[in-house]
């Protein structure tokens, strides 16, 4: 199952991808490309780290979408990865119907929240304010309802009265790193590829 991984940020999801495929923890996974729409973003560096070609594409103009061009150029760039699977790792860009369509099925994400609350941006911090006391982490199909696609599979983390926001989004973020290779690894077994 090839894989195509796009992430804007750190990079923390994909190289716990990247290290799974290492520990041969991956199913029949690979990783065949990352791109990532900022040219100094740290995913970059986890694929030259693992020997996986990434690189900066340029999105267009526009901060949260693509431009008409940039959404072109990202569609060519990946068709000519043949991908089984595109996963978003971080990847902070709200993706429109002719990116969607043009990879039916085939597009999955990680949000940091047990979906469908608190979708959208920040959602360690909009579970820390609204003070539940379970939150976590969701890896789901990506359609054109932001945050809204059918859910794959999800990991609760508790809110403990001695955590802070920041030792809250050290937990989830663990529980991230720990259920998204799972999710690629089952995806690639259960692929009829
Ligand atoms: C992750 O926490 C992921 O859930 C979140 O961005 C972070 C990326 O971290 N994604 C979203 O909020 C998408 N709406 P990383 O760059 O270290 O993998």
């Amino acid at each position: 199952m090839r894989v195509v991984i796009l992430g804007s940020g750190r990079g923390s999801n994909a190289e716990a991808i990247l290290n799974a495929l290492q520990q041969k923890q991956l199913g029949r996974a690979e990783v065949v490309r990352i791109f990532s729409d900022k040219p100094d973003a740290g995913i970059l560096a986890h694929g030259a780290k693992y020997g996986v070609p990434a690189s900066f594409l340029d999105p267009g103009p526009f901060k949260t979408k693509f431009d008409d061009e940039g959404e072109v150029r990202y569609i060519e760039a990946i068709n000519a990865c043949e991908p089984d699977l595109i996963v978003l790792a971080g990847f902070m860009r709200i993706l429109k119907p002719r990116f969607i369509d043009a990879f039916a099925n085939r597009i999955i994400n990680l949000h940091p929240s047990l979906l469908p609350s608190f979708p959208g941006l920040d959602g360690i911090g909009q579970a820390w304010r609204r003070g539940v006391k379970i939150t976590g982490c969701t890896v789901h199909y990506v359609t054109a309802e932001v945050d809204g696609g059918p859910i794959i599979d999800q990991a609760a983390v508790r809110i403990e009265k001695t955590d802070t926001l920041e030792s809250l989004e050290a937990r989830v973020h663990a529980a991230e790193h720990a259920l998204l290779p799972a999710v690629v690894a089952r995806l690639s077994e259960e692929a009829k590829i």
